[in-house]
């Protein structure tokens, strides 16, 4: 029985399928750091996963206080984000989180083989309970647990994210090799993390030693994929640069601000960051940020537009979630049933 078993389960990781999986905060303030760093290769993500499972975080939401009315709208508001930026329902699975329970279940199976002081530890944990004046929930602490289990359940061998997600996939992968040692089977798939090489840490225009974020960064260094183009422009207008004499377009450690243009728009040129450094050799960095800022605005401008037109129609965006939710739970139930059985739970 359990050398069958194993047999089975050891095929899951084998599979020729790559199941693409990824998550995102329920926010209509996506910015451009969410777009290059993840949501382009959500889209591109769609002609290689089998299949690309793409979940709107709602359950996350909640560790940090929020307003329960707003939720849902948020939701909305992302769904018609990733849709208008090129995600296609029938070509992906795109729900949200809440709408399938076993990720909750998952995550407290999952709770008992991660340890506290490593939870404790982690960046985001100690970065948010520190900023946090209300409650710091419990909900925080176990964040990276419901990550883990958003992933597990699906048993996805890649997970396409940014730079600020490494410390999370690490404990992902963690937990999956300790359950499948404790419990004896290769029940979980370990991922791994797929972290672009260019604009994998979109920077604030305004601080360019942080990370583009609307929580922690600054109003006009954060450009937002909703913002109208006049908007764009301006910011990028405004961006820091540095005082190198004579000013130079390239890439160094001591040029975080000029770094970060040169690599925003290499990903919208889809070019190399040497190509945009040849390109601007001769030029001044005004003309530049001027430039950037231009192009970044046409490139995000059809999605705005379509944007616009999905949002009005939110029983459209309902019923695209729920189709999702039913092909994701047809996925992760069968996951959660081999995991209650190996823990020594019934009725599965
Ligand atoms: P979230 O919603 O904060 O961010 C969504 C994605 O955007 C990336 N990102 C960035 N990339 C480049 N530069 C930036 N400045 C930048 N800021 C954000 C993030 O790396 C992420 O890929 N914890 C996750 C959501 C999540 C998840 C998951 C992700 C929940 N479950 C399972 C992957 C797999 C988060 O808060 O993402």
């Amino acid at each position: 029985m359990t050398a069958a078993h194993k047999g089975v389960s050891a095929s899951y990781a084998d599979q020729l399928v790559m199941r693409i999986f990824s998550g995102i905060q329920p926010t209509g303030r996506k910015h451009l750091g969410n777009y290059i760093g993840a949501i382009t290769q959500y889209v591109a993500g769609q002609d290689r996963g089998d299949p690309a499972i793409y979940c709107i975080v709602d359950l996350h939401a909640i560790s940090v206080p929020y307003d329960p009315a707003e939720l849902r709208e948020r939701v909305l508001d992302t769904t018609a984000i990733l849709v208008a930026a090129g995600l296609d329902p029938d070509r992906c699975v795109l729900f949200r989180q809440s709408d399938v329970p076993e990720h909750s279940e998952l995550q407290w199976l999952l709770s008992s083989v991660t340890e506290l002081g490593r939870l404790n530890r982690m960046h985001q944990f100690r970065d948010k309970s520190v900023a946090q004046r209300e409650l710091v929930s419990a909900a925080l602490l176990m964040y990276p647990v419901l990550q883990a289990a958003d992933v597990l359940a699906y048993r996805a061998h890649e997970v396409p994210v940014g730079e600020d997600q490494r410390e999370h996939l690490e404990l992902m992968r963690d937990v999956a090799v300790r359950f499948n040692a404790r419990f004896g089977e290769e029940v979980l798939v370990v991922p791994e993390h797929r972290i672009p090489e260019v604009g994998a840490r979109v920077r604030d225009l305004q601080e360019p030693d942080r990370k583009m974020s609307t929580t922690g960064g600054s109003v006009q260094g954060t450009v937002l994929v909703l913002d109208e183009p006049k908007t764009i422009e301006k910011k990028f207008k405004r961006a820091v640069t540095d005082s190198e004499d004579p000013p130079t377009i390239r890439r160094g450690p001591d040029k975080a601000g000029i770094t970060n243009l040169i690599e925003i728009l290499a990903t919208v040129r889809g070019v190399t960051p040497d190509a945009i450094e040849q390109d601007f050799a001769d030029a001044r960095y005004g003309d530049f940020k001027v430039a950037v800022g231009t192009e970044v605005a046409e490139w995000l401008a059809p999605v705005r537009e379509r944007y616009d037109e999905l949002r009005g129609d939110e029983a459209a965006l309902e019923a695209m979630l729920a189709a999702g939710a039913e092909k994701a739970r047809a996925m992760a139930a069968p996951t959660v049933a081999d995991v209650r059985r190996v823990m020594g739970f019934g009725g599965s």
